[in-house]
């Protein structure tokens, strides 16, 4: 299995975005994770299109756009042509999963289907066949810098064991509460796309945290 280190910019500095990308790119990163909010799906507002377009102009990282968004399905096409690789949108979301997951594919971009910790991942299961990606929320969506909820571990594993029943190969995300003490917990879990934003962007020396989450691998 190939595992990934997805930095979450909602932690970066963002009047220095363009320096935060080169630290990123120069400190073994493989990933971009881009958080949309927009204030009604998660009691938040980051940011959207335009400041993907620039981002995805400075750097050739994988664009894992992250969207916290009450309505994906009216927006998927325009964060693909904004440079989107991956799309992940949530499942208790008003859109209608599976013409979400459809237009999603339609633009090129790999899916990706995301639950909050209080859904249960049987939920997901019907979905696995269509999806590039699930993630599994291991904080409550909406801020960076919480701890992670133990009780997400028994979710990631019972969907990678359904993946691996199915004969898929989808990827495991998790994302909230990522450090060098929870990242062996979820790679042991069956996660292979870790997200981290707070540890990652708060260490002295990004390359050295990035080592220190892939080191349970
Ligand atoms: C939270 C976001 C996360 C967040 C993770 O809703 O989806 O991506 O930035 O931040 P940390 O790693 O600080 O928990
Ligand atoms: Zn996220």
């Amino acid at each position: 299995m190939n595992y990934f280190v997805s930095a979450s910019v909602l932690s970066a500095d963002m009047l220095n975005l363009e320096s935060e990308i080169r630290k990123m790119e120069n400190s073994g990163i493989d990933m971009l994770h881009f958080d949309v909010m927009d204030g009604v799906f998660v009691n938040n507002i980051t940011y959207g299109l335009a400041i993907l377009e620039a981002v995805d102009k400075e750097t050739d990282m994988l664009l894992d756009v992250h969207l916290m968004i009450i309505d994906p399905l009216k927006y998927v096409e325009r964060f693909a042509q904004c440079g989107a690789d991956i799309i992940t949108f949530h499942l208790e979301s008003e859109s209608d999963t599976m013409e979400t997951i459809r237009a999603i594919k339609k633009c090129g971009v790999k899916a990706s289907l995301s639950i909050k910790p209080g859904t249960p991942a049987e939920e997901i299961f019907p979905y696995l066949p269509y999806l590039d990606m699930v993630l599994v929320m291991t904080v409550e969506p909406g801020f960076g810098g919480q701890s992670f909820i133990p009780e997400t571990l028994g979710k990631v594993k019972a969907i990678r064991d359904k993946i691996n029943e199915l004969g898929l190969d989808a990827d495991v995300e998790v994302d909230g509460g990522i450090n060098a003490e929870t990242a062996p917990l979820v790679i042991d879990a069956g996660a292979n796309v870790l997200v981290s934003g707070s540890y990652l962007f708060k260490a002295p020396d990004m390359a050295e945290a990035a080592k220190n989450i892939k080191k349970g691998i």
